[in-house]
């Protein structure tokens, strides 16, 4: 275990990504024995404003993250990524087994069904569009600007596809429309999007936390049918469930100083 004193700085990579990162971010870019660098893939154009110095891009698989954790001498990775960026939370456990830097992980919990809702689950995103019927169908996608090569594989329904940034979409989808939004969402607007394009089905990633469940709060109420995306399997790694927790955590074991006495 790696102990911060007042002298030295705990030196912290935090994988981000998401709301959860952005909230840790501001609150360690306040802590005095801290020294944090926050980590995006560069997948979103104009990423949420963030308080800790940020680098951009892929490390280079294993090999480039442990070879970065040496360099940058850290001693602590936060791995607060998407539940479905699983590429990157495998490379963090595997890193952090190989150079001895301690890791946490922040994972929201699942959601899980509540009485209205109608969900099918599936392993993944592949069988989640593969369920959707043979007739041509009004679809809401939730899967985000990377499902829309699996979209392709049934053409012929009329998919809404909700992205945080534009994108062309393929030839292949004759029938589709974007909807470009960042969220957090609404129920009652997805409510209203989902009325307006007469969706039936709605194809969603279970990533839990709040800013994204207004979709399936908005079917339920609909009666929309959700297929659901059960998250992938990660390797074993402590966890905690929001970024309150991870603060909590790492005072235990750090004793950080807040300059606002947080
Ligand atoms: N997947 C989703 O549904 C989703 C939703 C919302 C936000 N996000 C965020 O979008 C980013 C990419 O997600 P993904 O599903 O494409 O990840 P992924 O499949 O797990 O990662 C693919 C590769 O992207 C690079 N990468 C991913 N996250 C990174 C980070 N925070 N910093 C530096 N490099 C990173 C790594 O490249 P190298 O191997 O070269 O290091 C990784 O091997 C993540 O930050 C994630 O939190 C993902």
């Amino acid at each position: 275990m790696t102990t911060a004193t007042t002298r030295d700085a705990l030196h912290i990579l935090l994988l981000g990504g998401t709301t959860e990162a952005t909230a840790l971010a501001e609150r360690l870019a306040r802590m005095k024995n801290v020294r944090a660098i926050l980590s995006l893939a560069g997948r979103t154009a104009n990423p949420a404003p963030s308080a800790l110095p940020v680098r951009v891009g892929g490390f280079g698989g294993v090999d480039g993250l442990t070879a970065y954790l040496r360099q940058e001498k850290i001693a602590l990775v936060i791995d607060a990524t998407h539940p479905f960026a699983a590429q990157i939370s495998a490379n963090a456990v595997a890193a952090c087994a190989i150079t001895g830097v301690e890791l946490l992980a922040i994972e929201r919990p699942a959601w899980a069904p509540i009485a209205g809702d109608n969900w099918v689950e599936h392993d993944s995103i592949e069988a989640a569009v593969a369920a959707l019927p043979d007739e041509p169908q009004d679809v809401f996608s939730g899967l985000g600007r990377q499902a829309i090569p699996t979209l392709c594989r049934a053409p012929r329904h009329r998919y809404l596809i909700r992205v945080v940034d534009p994108v062309d979409l393929p030839d292949a989808l004759a029938h589709a429309e974007t909807v470009v939004s960042r969220g957090p969402f609404r129920t009652g607007e997805d409510a209203k999007l989902f009325a307006d394009y007469d969706i039936r089905y709605v194809l969603a990633k279970n990533a839990g936390g709040a800013a994204a469940y207004s979709k399936i709060e908005a079917a339920r109420q609909l009666g929309i049918t959700v297929h659901m995306v059960r998250r992938p399997d990660l390797p074993p790694r402590p966890i905690v469930a929001s970024a309150d927790e991870a603060l909590a955590w790492m005072n235990e074991r750090h004793h950080l100083r807040s300059d606002l006495g947080v």
